[in-house]
């Protein structure tokens, strides 16, 4: 007879535990994308690190966001044994996937960088607001990416300092005082040929501000976020590497299976997990060293 197997393990056709796949940010911001990473691959386990002690990386210089993204994914190589990573922030994406990729060439390493091409796709008045962390917006990927794009179209590009830390404190007020002044000092929002029709969120964090954001830009702005599409390019990396978790009777989907851990505060994850996940999650602190 078969042994009972612990419900929060996938099972590869080996009879293995699955591998997890490892999520970081620098906060609670890349829950946003694993909300969308757990509704596209809701038989995987992950592993999710806010490194909120080390905290916010878009007003920090990139050898800060580098040396931390590096010591984060290192822990999650060796104590994890993840089978992929998901750098779940904009931030840490620009400045550090590159190396990233070089340090581990044989681990699938995906990225998230701001919705610039969906939007120009989109747009009909072919003005978009862009708000991100001044890290993302001052980076060379940024800007190529830019580049890219900027025939077809007009972006407005606002760098949001301390709008994230509030979504990581959950301060309302200043939540609401830095989405009025910086969706204000962007210019005007709606569908007429002058106005910015399409709005990109370029910070993971700025998805659970949305319905602020929304209240000031109003109804007919398109929101823009990278969480999905990042969870479908997961999806077929992992295909191709023939890593997907397998699916069968007794796997059922893992509403349990994410491991959270912080370099900060375990309440502000578990509240944030709570909250914006419908998640009751145990969050253990640990120290990473740089
Ligand atoms: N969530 C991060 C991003 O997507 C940035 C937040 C921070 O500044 O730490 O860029």
């Amino acid at each position: 007879m078969l042994s009972p197997r612990p419900k929060h393990l996938a099972v590869q056709a080996t009879g293995r535990p699955a591998g997890a796949i490892g999520v970081f940010d620098s906060g609670v911001g890349g829950l946003s994308v694993l909300k969308a990473l757990r509704a596209e691959l809701p038989h995987e386990r992950f592993v999710y690190v806010a490194d909120s002690g080390h905290a916010p990386y878009g007003e920090r210089d990139d050898v800060h966001v580098v040396t931390r993204s590096h010591a984060i994914t290192r822990h999650l190589v060796t104590q994890h044994h993840i089978k992929a990573l998901v750098v779940a922030c904009n931030t840490a994406t620009a400045a550090a996937i590159q190396a990233l990729r070089q340090s581990y060439p044989d681990l699938p390493i995906i990225g998230i960088e701001p919705a610039l091409k969906p939007a120009a796709a989109a747009s009909q008045t072919h003005l978009i607001g862009v708000m991100a962390t001044r890290g993302t917006l001052n980076s060379e990927k940024f800007r190529n990416l830019l580049e890219s794009l900027r025939s077809q179209t007009t972006f407005v590009l606002q760098p949001c300092d301390g709008l994230a830390d509030a979504i990581e404190h959950a301060d309302a007020t200043k939540i609401e005082a830095a989405c009025a002044y910086y969706t204000g000092a962007m210019g005007r929002f709606g569908l007429n040929s002058d106005e910015m029709d399409t709005l990109v969120l370029g910070c993971t964090h700025y998805p659970f501000a949305e319905n602020t954001l929304r209240n000031l830009v109003g109804a007919n702005v398109a929101f823009l976020e990278g969480g999905a599409p990042v969870a479908r390019q997961t999806r077929r990396l992992l295909a191709a590497h023939h890593q997907l978790a397998e699916i069968n009777s007794t796997n059922l989907p893992l509403a349990d299976s994410s491991d959270f851990f912080t370099t900060g505060s375990a309440d502000i994850l578990h509240q944030a997990a709570q909250r914006w996940l419908q998640l009751q999650v145990h969050v253990r602190t640990l120290t990473i060293e740089s």
